[in-house]
């Protein structure tokens, strides 16, 4: 099994970081041989479109001309990661209701018109990447789901409309809300009853899929 662990947060001491390693931790106990892969959005973060990036995708016939642009090989590059993987793990804050921009910044490459978006002829978008099961590990200062969430949520129902976008849609959710609020003790007790509701039974499924 290949893991892609895709961590956003700047903070060496992050509740994210610690959420995806425990997610990592589970996945390597039901594949001790699994490998992982690291893309840190955090601390080495990606560049934003660039200018060749933005023209090269504003329409097919540009792309050719720039295909050997850096821009477009790095996209290219965090595309084929991707495709490497058989399990993503994502840990990232809630910045300002949403994914921070390292992430964002991330999607805007790999959410590519023509490589990982085809279109029907109805004009309706068609995920072009295989589903593959993606663990998200997510810190929040306050709360934002439940019934005592405090302010809105467009992070979960945004990575759900980006990834099904792909054709990505076996999404698990794990949100470690309150963080500034919560001591370590019951933060680490949070983050351990959210891990025990790991589903990992499509794991093999999707290997197996992918196999024949
Ligand atoms: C720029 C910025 C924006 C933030 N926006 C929100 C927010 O909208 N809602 C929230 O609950 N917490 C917000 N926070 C708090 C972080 O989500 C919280 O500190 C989280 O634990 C950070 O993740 P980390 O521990 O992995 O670094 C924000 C923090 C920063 C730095």
């Amino acid at each position: 099994m290949n893991i892609l662990l895709i961590d956003c947060s700047p903070r060496p001491n992050s509740h994210s970081r610690k959420l995806s390693a425990a997610i990592i931790a589970r996945l390597l106990a039901v594949d001790p041989a699994a490998h992982v892969t690291r893309r840190d959005l955090g601390r080495e973060p990606i560049p934003h479109a660039e200018t060749s990036y933005a023209t090269a995708i504003s329409s097919p016939g540009e792309l050719a001309a720039w295909q050997s642009d850096s821009a477009v090989r790095l996209s290219e590059q965090l595309i084929q990661e991707v495709e490497a993987a058989d399990v993503l793990v994502i840990g990232t804050p809630m910045n300002n209701f949403t994914v921070p921009s390292v992430l964002k910044a991330w999607i805007d490459q790999v959410l590519r018109m023509g490589r990982t978006i085809g279109a029907a002829a109805t004009g309706e978008k068609i995920g072009l990447l295989q589903d593959k099961p993606v663990y998200i590990g997510i810190a929040s200062g306050g709360i934002f789901t439940g019934d005592h969430a405090k302010q809105p949520d467009f992070l979960i129902p945004y990575l759900t409309a980006a990834f099904g976008c792909v054709g990505v849609t076996s999404l698990q959710f794990f949100p470690l809300q309150a963080t500034a609020f919560l001591d370590e003790e019951q933060l680490n007790a949070d983050r351990e009853a959210l891990i025990s509701t790991m589903d990992t039974t499509n794991i093999g499924r999707t290997m197996l899929g992918a196999a024949q």
